[in-house]
C-alpha cells in the first residue's frame, strides 16, 4: 500500500516496458460494484492499481464527507482478493497540499442533474481524476455505469485534454432485488431499504415504456410517485457520448440514491 505518490511511482517505474497499467479510482468501502471494476481491469491490463481516497473536494459543506464509510483494513483484503497489485491510499495533504491552486472545470456536463444538485461536485471529481491519472499514468481507467454522468465527464476530460487514457465503463452491479450496490445503502433503515427498490423498478418500467414507444420519464415517475418514502430529485433522459440514459435520483431518509439505465447505445 502506497500513501505517497512518489512511493507509488517508485513501485511502478521499474515495471517492464510495455506493461499496461489499469487504474480503478475509488473512495473505498469496497463492495461488489468496485470488485466488478477490478475484475474487468484485471482481465484487460498487466498491472492493476486501485486508489482509495475520500475526496473532500467533491463533497458539499452539508454532505456526508465526515460520515462516509472508511475501513482500510477490510478494503485492503477485498482489493487483494480481487487481484489488485498496488493500492494507492493518499492523505488529503498528499493530494491537496498547502498552496494547491489548480482546479478543472468540465463545462456543461457539470451543470445538470447531479451537478445542479451538488454544486462543485464535478469540479472535485474532475480534478482528483486528472491528478490520479498523472500520478498513475494508466493505459486504461475504469468507471461504473452507476455514476453515468461522472463517467461521461471523465470521458470528456481525457478527450479535451488529450490525456491518452482509455476510459472503460462497467455495467452496474445490483442486489438481487435490483437496487444498485452502493456504500451508502448501509445507512438505510429497513423501511427505507424496502422503499429504495422502487428506484430500479421505476427505471426498468421506463426502459420498457421506451421500447414500446411511450414516454420513459412518465412511466418511471408513475412508479416512483407511488412510493411515499422516496423523495425524487430528478427523472430525466440525457445523452452522454452517444448513449441515451434514463437517470433518476431520489432521497430515502438521509440517503441519496442515484441510478440509471441505458435506453440506446453501449458501454465502451
Ligand atoms: P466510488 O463511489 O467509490 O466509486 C468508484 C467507482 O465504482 C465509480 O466508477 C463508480 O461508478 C463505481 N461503482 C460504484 N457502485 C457501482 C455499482 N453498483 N456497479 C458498478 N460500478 C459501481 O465514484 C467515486 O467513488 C468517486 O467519485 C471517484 C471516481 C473515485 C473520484 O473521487
Amino acid at each position: 500500500m502506497a500513501r505517497k505518490a512518489a512511493e507509488l511511482r517508485g513501485a511502478l517505474d521499474p515495471l517492464a516496458a510495455g506493461s499496461e497499467i489499469g487504474l480503478v479510482p475509488t473512495m473505498g468501502a469496497l463492495h461488489a460494484g468496485h470488485v466488478a471494476l477490478f475484475a474487468t481491469a484485471r482481465q484487460e491490463c498487466d498491472v492493476l492499481v486501485a486508489s482509495i481516497f475520500v475526496n473532500p473536494a467533491q463533497f458539499g459543506p452539508e454532505e456526508d464527507f465526515q460520515t462516509y464509510p472508511r475501513d482500510e483494513v477490510e478494503d485492503a483484503k477485498v482489493a487483494a482478493e480481487a487481484g489488485v497489485d498496488f493500492l494507492f491510499v493518499p492523505s488529503v495533504e498528499e493530494m491537496y497540499p498547502q498552496g494547491f491552486r489548480t482546479w478543472v472545470d468540465v463545462e456543461e456536463i457539470s451543470d445538470d442533474l447531479e451537478g445542479a444538485i451538488r454544486p462543485g461536485h464535478f469540479r472535485g471529481v474532475a480534478t482528483v481524476c486528472l491528478k490520479l491519472f498523472n500520478i498513475v499514468r494508466p493505459e486504461r481507467a475504469y468507471f461504473g455505469q452507476k455514476d453515468a454522468q461522472q463517467a461521461a465527464l471523465v470521458e470528456q476530460l481525457v478527450r479535451d485534454l488529450a490525456m491518452g487514457v482509455e476510459i472503460r465503463l462497467v455495467a452496474t452491479v445490483r442486489e438481487e432485488d435490483g437496487l444498485a450496490v452502493s456504500s451508502r445503502n448501509m445507512h438505510l433503515s429497513p423501511d427505507e431499504r424496502e422503499a429504495a427498490r422502487a428506484l430500479p423498478r421505476a427505471l426498468f418500467a421506463g426502459e420498457e415504456a421506451y421500447r414500446s414507444g411511450s414516454d420513459p420519464v412518465v412511466a418511471a415517475r408513475n412508479v416512483l410517485s407511488a412510493e411515499a418514502l422516496l423523495e425524487p430529485d430528478y427523472i430525466e433522459v440525457a445523452r452522454f457520448n452517444g448513449r441515451l440514459h434514463l437517470l433518476a435520483a431520489a432521497r430515502a431518509g438521509p440517503v441519496r440514491l442515484i441510478d440509471n439505465v441505458i435506453l440506446e447505445g453501449e458501454l465502451t
